[in-house]
């Protein structure tokens, strides 16, 4: 039984969801039915991912209830911007053929975010997205929007997985309220991370996998995850978190992984950043 967790605002949410990034929009609609199916609530598209009409048929067809589905989808930086936000905002409903979001981020902190931040204010006083947050936001950053913005976020999504583990991004998002929830939980499956030893031998202890060990040291810290797969089984393996817990020697050995390392997106260095507008000036080229 998935765990349910309060954000600031006082709604509930799911603490596992279903990623749909790198989901070719023509596999979505059934990968999306089958998590819904296997038991998945939580469902996190983008407007980048260009899936969210196959996300859309999957809400409409898959028999659950929408008051019992919590739909997550962002705007990216070209959607930066009062005016712009709120064009983005009424594309991805349409696209997703519903009439509120449970949870609108602003996907990456370039660009003017803070117009962004007022138009997902309105939107949210308006009854149309029940929770507002961000992605990818270092700690400098949300400081300063949460200093600057009348509504804080109730999110901020960001890559953590045993190899980044975001101490300090954790203890200030902690500090000003805003729920953490981890994308790339298994750092894609890069890096070797299904391989580390000592998850290998944590989940043998438990008899579970080193996917659910990462996925549950990730919700007894209170962070939301969101694994990826296309894979009927996976997503069950995935599910597979919520009969057990990690002891803290368990604990202790996973921290010891940590090399403050992203395996995806590091924003602190400029070469990545030059690296996200060279994907937006030609987005066949290079690949995020
Ligand atoms: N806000 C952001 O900037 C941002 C960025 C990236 C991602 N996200 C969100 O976070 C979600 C998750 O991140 P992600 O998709 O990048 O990576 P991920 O969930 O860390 O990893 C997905 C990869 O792991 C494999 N996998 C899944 N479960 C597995 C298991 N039990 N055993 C072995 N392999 C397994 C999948 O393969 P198969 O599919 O072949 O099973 C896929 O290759 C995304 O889908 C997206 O919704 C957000």
């Amino acid at each position: 039984m998935i765990e349910r967790i309060k954000l600031n605002n006082g709604i509930e949410m799911p603490m596992e969801g279903f990623g749909v990034f790198q989901i070719p929009e023509e596999d979505c609609e059934e990968a999306v039915r089958t998590a819904i199916e296997e038991g998945y609530r939580l469902i996190d598209t983008a407007s980048s991912y260009q899936n969210e009409e196959a996300v859309g048929r999957a809400i409409r067809r898959c028999g659950v209830p929408r008051e019992e589905l919590f739909i997550t989808t962002k705007a990216y930086i070209q959607q930066m911007g009062y005016e712009n936000t709120k064009e983005a905002f009424e594309g991805s409903l349409e696209k997703l053929g519903l009439e509120y979001l449970d949870l609108y981020l602003i996907h990456m902190p370039f660009g003017d975010y803070y117009g962004s931040w007022r138009a997902l204010e309105e939107l949210y006083k308006a009854g149309k997205i029940r929770a507002i947050g961000v992605c990818n936001f270092l700690p400098d950053r949300l400081l300063d929007l949460c200093y600057n913005v009348e509504i804080r976020p109730q999110i901020n999504q960001i890559e953590r997985h045993p190899h980044y583990q975001r101490k300090e991004d954790l203890e200030i998002m902690k500090e000003l309220g805003v729920q953490p929830q981890a994308w790339a939980p298994f750092a894609e499956g890069l890096k070797g991370m299904f391989g580390e030893p000592v998850l290998k031998a944590i989940a043998e202890k438990h008899g579970k996998t080193s996917a659910q060990v990462i996925l549950r040291w990730n919700v007894q810290q209170d962070v939301i995850v969101i694994p990826k797969s296309v894979h009927r089984e996976r997503m069950r393996e995935n599910l597979g978190i919520w009969d057990f817990k990690l002891d803290d020697a368990d604990m202790e050995q996973i921290a010891s992984l940590d090399k403050n390392c992203p395996s995806m997106l590091d924003t602190r260095k400029i070469s990545e950043v030059k690296r996200v507008y060279d994907y937006l000036e030609n987005p066949v080229l290079t690949s995020l």
